[in-house]
């Protein structure tokens, strides 16, 4: 977990290889929900595969960077997906992929707030978020449990929720730890009285 004031800062290196998303970005603890880096590639697959797509699913991703993780959705499944990300930059970036792949009707990704978005359409919610984000929008997760939705949170578990199935893998150099939680099974009792 980040500790309070941490700075993020991505090297050219980095953007080139593993495609960091704000050239010379620098994000501070408090900017807002998450720092902007995207998964990798590998991850997405993995994120992917965990979530057994079917095409009648819609996927979301909260907090979205351009979008890579609902563009390789819809792209692997013929499924929906909704992205939402503050970043100006990233949602161009997005709008440009899903232009170029002729996914419009497919994917659906708008700058704004991830706290402010409607989830009832998600069948399969991905986060890559902050536990502070997290906590922020538990009343929504456990929401979206109820209605038998899949989450899949990538490195950081939701406290007070046990994930279902927890993986975690070492490829490349980097961790890859993905929570997923399907079910009200997965809040923990004392969660479920607050609910
Ligand atoms: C760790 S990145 C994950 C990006 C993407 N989900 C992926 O897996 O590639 C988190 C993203 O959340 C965005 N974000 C942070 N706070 C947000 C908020 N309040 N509303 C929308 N997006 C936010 C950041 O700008 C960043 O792009």
């Amino acid at each position: 977990m980040a500790g309070e004031g941490t700075v993020y800062t991505t090297s050219a290196g980095q953007m080139e290889d593993d495609g960091w998303s704000l050239p010379g970005a620098l994000w501070i603890e408090g900017d807002s929900l998450a720092p902007p880096c995207g998964s990798e590639p590998y991850v997405v697959q993995r994120i992917l595969a965990v979530a057994a797509l079917q095409p009648t699913d819609v996927v979301f991703d909260l907090g979205c960077g351009d979008g890579r993780v609902c563009i390789a959705a819809a792209e692997a499944a013929g499924c929906a997906a909704v992205g939402v990300e503050l970043e100006d930059e990233l949602v161009t970036k997005a709008h440009l992929q899903i232009e170029a792949k002729g996914l419009g009707e497919l994917v659906q990704i708008t700058q704004g707030d991830l706290l402010e978005l409607d989830l009832s359409r998600a069948t399969v919610l991905v986060i890559y978020l902050l536990p502070e984000a997290m906590e922020l929008l538990k009343p929504k997760l456990v929401d979206c449990l109820r209605r038998g939705v899949r989450i899949i949170s990538q490195q950081w578990s939701i406290k007070g929720f046990e994930p279902s199935q927890c993986i975690h893998e070492f490829v490349d150099g980097f961790n890859v730890l993905l929570n997923v939680y399907d079910g009200m099974g997965c809040i923990k009792e004392q969660q479920q009285v607050h609910a």
